[in-house]
């Protein structure tokens, strides 16, 4: 186990810079994801703790200790990529043995390591089969195990589930998050995919062009995103967004008119914008109520033209005020299967607001969906 400490982390390739200057803490057995659109920099930030890609700049430590210039052999760390990488020609037995037959390891050692690391993944019955005698999924769990055998101090995962069907994937998700608390190592894990990194991660980074856009629990990042592309990039289906404008406001509060008519109160700090600015309402999908008239809620008159039924909820796609939206359905029997107006509402509290850089105001108050 270790912790991973990186400072100001650059890279440049030639003269195009790619990375701007990464900071970030990973603790001591934290399972942390990268996430972010592709082309962000997670797969070249990964590389780099891995030893695979030169720093330009910055300092990176593991288990506190600089290791910039380390080899990637010395580093201590099991790396797990999208293309399995198994040798072909070798047994899963084999191929499971080979970083500890490279280390030196006595064949009583070995025999005991790939043994665990079998039982572990659930592949003991696979061991004399040759990789191409295997499905996706027995692959990347092979690839997995030879990672683990020597027991290294850090996990790095760059997108490895991505060759793999839905259903898999959501098995090896739950395989390695389960692995994650057997051996308790640190881990760090890139994807797009942003229900992978929601499910998965004790701590999420999201990315965007080569910086740290947010960096904070799964439910930090739902609740309380930083900007309107965190707001639009975790939560599915994504956060509805709407063009309003600052009406009034006081020291604790916001009122805002949605372009096209809704006005109301909202929990929300506006320290620097002022009457008249220009703001983006954020609301998800799965935030619509019925309404009750009381205050406190925004309602919103929708013209839906597209019912989805997945069984365990279903989303209404349609427009309101001009603008495309899609609602989390109350009930199941809310107007289900049929075209035509629905008025559904929001609790001012789960109402998110952005301004025109994209930056969120601050929510003075809990979200009524937080409980
Ligand atoms: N070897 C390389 N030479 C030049 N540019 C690269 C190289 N590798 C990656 N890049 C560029 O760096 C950026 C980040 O890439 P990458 O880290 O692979 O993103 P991600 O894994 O988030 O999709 C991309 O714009 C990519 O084109
Ligand atoms: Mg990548």
């Amino acid at each position: 186990m270790a912790n991973v400490h990186l400072e100001g982390i650059r890279k440049v390739y030639g003269a195009l810079p790619i990375l701007h200057g990464i900071d970030l803490e990973i603790e001591h057995g934290e399972f942390v994801v990268f996430v972010g659109p592709s082309g962000s920099g997670k797969s070249t930030l990964l590389r780099m703790i891995g030893g695979l890609e030169k720093i330009t700049g910055g300092t990176l430590k593991i288990d506190n200790k600089v290791v910039n210039t380390l080899d990637a052999a010395d580093r201590n760390l099991g790396m797990v990529f999208q293309s399995y990488a198994l040798y072909p020609h070798l047994s899963v037995r084999d191929n499971l043995a080979f970083p500890l037959k490279m280390a030196k390891k006595s064949k009583a050692e070995i025999a005991v390591k790939v043994k665990e690391a079998a039982a572990l993944l659930q592949i003991e019955h696979l061991l004399d089969r040759k990789p191409k005698q295997l499905s996706g999924g027995q692959r990347q769990r092979v690839a997995i195990g030879r990672a683990i055998v020597r027991q290294p101090q850090v996990f790095l995962f760059d997108e490895p589930l991505s060759n793999l069907d839905t259903e898999l994937r959501v098995q090896m998700r739950v395989q390695i998050a389960k692995l994650h608390q057997q051996l308790g190592n640190t881990m760090i894990y890139v994807t797009h995919d942003q229900t992978e990194a929601m499910t998965m991660a004790d701590k999420i980074v999201v990315l965007k062009e080569g910086r740290v856009e947010q960096v904070g629990t799964p439910h930090d990042l739902y609740h309380r995103p930083a900007t309107q592309f965190v707001a639009g990039f975790i939560g599915s289906p994504r956060m509805n967004f709407l063009p309003c404008s600052l009406t009034a406001k006081d020291e604790r509060h916001v009122e805002v008119e949605v372009d096209g008519g809704v006005k109301g109160w909202l929990p929300i700090q506006a320290l620097t914008a002022e009457r008249g600015q220009k703001l983006t309402l954020g609301v998800r999908p799965d935030d619509f109520v019925a309404p009750t008239g009381k205050p406190g809620e925004l309602t919103l008159d929708i013209e839906v033209d597209f019912v989805e039924h997945l069984g365990s909820a279903t989303y209404l796609y349609g427009t309101t005020l001009g603008e495309s939206i899609v609602a989390r359905s109350p009930n199941d029997r809310f107007h289900v299967g049929r075209q035509g107006r629905v008025s559904l509402a929001v609790a001012s509290t789960d109402c998110h607001l952005f301004d025109t850089s994209g930056r969120a105001l601050p929510r003075l108050e809990a979200p009524q969906s937080w409980s």
